[in-house]
């Protein structure tokens, strides 16, 4: 028996341009556009492998080795049935030639392959990261998800066409389909298909600029995204604001930062809208806190640090930018990262060792100045 089975890896982004608040909640339309930078190391990630097969009396899925419950009309029911949906047009257009995907083990009978639509799918999906706690997650495993899927289809969609599906599982996760430097267009339409991801520019255009990760604490969340938007968008006079007068000009600003390389424009504007989004979190009725005393120590450290810099006469050093959680990104130029990772343990006793995947350190790691 054949076996359709597919296997692929997407990482996380985060945010300079934050997306907080929905028009629609159901296909998850922003109320305002976004831009991020997608992370390309193996620590964060998400590994999502789908398998078709005649036999499955239902759509499964498990996330990090436990059965996660796939409910009717909910976002990952919503993405697996777009998924299936781009399959069957796709089987309905190319009756006689079925592509015979590279991921599928060899010698699979076309009138097989024809039908896998009609398939219920297994899906796994293993995080290398915490789970919910404001690294992103759900972006990487939405992506992971739908790319999985579209691999097992064998599909010829662009990223940007599975960005607007990945898009319907968790609003962050049509980044996660592009590396480098990404968009996602608010779009106008009321059904969505001008709300999706394009990229400003790859990875390789800036490889300079690094993110260092600091996990404040790596437990759940307590307000998740979706509740937090919600009550924002009901509440929140400065989101209104935000929206209309504040992120279009920085949607501009940054994306021509990004292709001149202007680290200066890019950090100032980053660390602007992460403290946006915190004052909209707070200006939400309840209000909403995501950093906690560590991560506001870490804006002070690095506001300190910026500001010795550029009056001695250099430049901004380095971003932070902070998520629905506590914990901190830290963009720089690589040549800053060796003292920034010595400032934090100067300030911040480690509890884990420092994963240094450039080996700045050396095997007796970081130890502060
Ligand atoms: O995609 P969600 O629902 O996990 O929302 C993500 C929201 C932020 O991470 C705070 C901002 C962003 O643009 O990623």
């Amino acid at each position: 028996m054949p076996v359709y089975q597919a296997t692929v890896s997407a990482p996380v982004n985060i945010a300079c341009i934050k997306y907080w608040g929905k028009r629609d909640t159901k296909l998850i339309l922003p109320t305002n556009s976004s831009l991020s930078v997608t992370l390309d190391q193996d620590h964060l990630r998400s590994t999502t492998t789908s398998r078709a097969d005649a036999s499955f009396k239902q759509d499964q899925l498990w996330l990090n080795g436990k059965v996660d419950e796939i409910k009717e009309g909910g976002r990952l029911a919503t993405c697996i049935s777009e998924m299936k949906r781009l399959r069957r047009e796709f089987e309905e257009k190319n009756p006689n030639e079925p592509k015979v995907s590279r991921v599928l083990v060899p010698a699979i009978m076309h009138a097989h392959l024809l039908q896998i639509s009609s398939f219920h799918v297994h899906i796994s999906s293993v995080n290398n990261f915490p789970t919910a706690a404001g690294l992103a997650s759900s972006a990487a495993g939405f992506a992971a998800l739908v790319s999985s899927l579209a691999a097992l289809y064998n599909l010829p969609a662009t990223p940007s066409e599975l960005s607007l599906i990945s898009r319907q599982g968790s609003g962050s996760a049509c980044r996660s389909l592009f590396g480098g430097f990404v968009a996602w267009q608010m779009g106008e339409k009321a059904d969505g298909s001008d709300s999706y991801a394009v990229e400003v520019a790859p990875r390789e255009h800036w490889p300079d600029i690094h993110a260092l990760i600091c996990v404040v604490s790596d437990t759940k969340k307590g307000t998740s995204s979706t509740s937090g938007m919600q009550r924002t968008v009901e509440t929140s006079p400065l989101l209104q604001h935000r929206i209309k007068h504040v992120v279009p000009e920085r949607m501009k600003a940054i994306s021509k930062a990004i292709l001149e390389k202007d680290f200066d424009t890019f950090a100032r504007i980053t660390m602007q809208d992460s403290n946006q989004f915190h004052a909209v979190a707070l200006d939400t009725d309840p209000p909403i806190f995501y950093m906690n005393d560590v991560s506001r120590s870490i804006i002070a450290l690095i506001t300190e640090y910026n500001r010795a810099s550029v009056e001695s006469g250099g430049k901004i050093k380095a971003a932070y930018t902070y998520d629905a959680g506590p914990n901190a990104v830290i963009y720089a130029p690589k040549e800053n990262i060796k003292e920034i990772v010595e400032l934090i343990y100067s300030y911040f006793p480690q509890t884990e060792p420092f994963k240094d995947p450039f080996g700045l350190f050396g095997a007796a790691g970081p130890k502060g100045k």
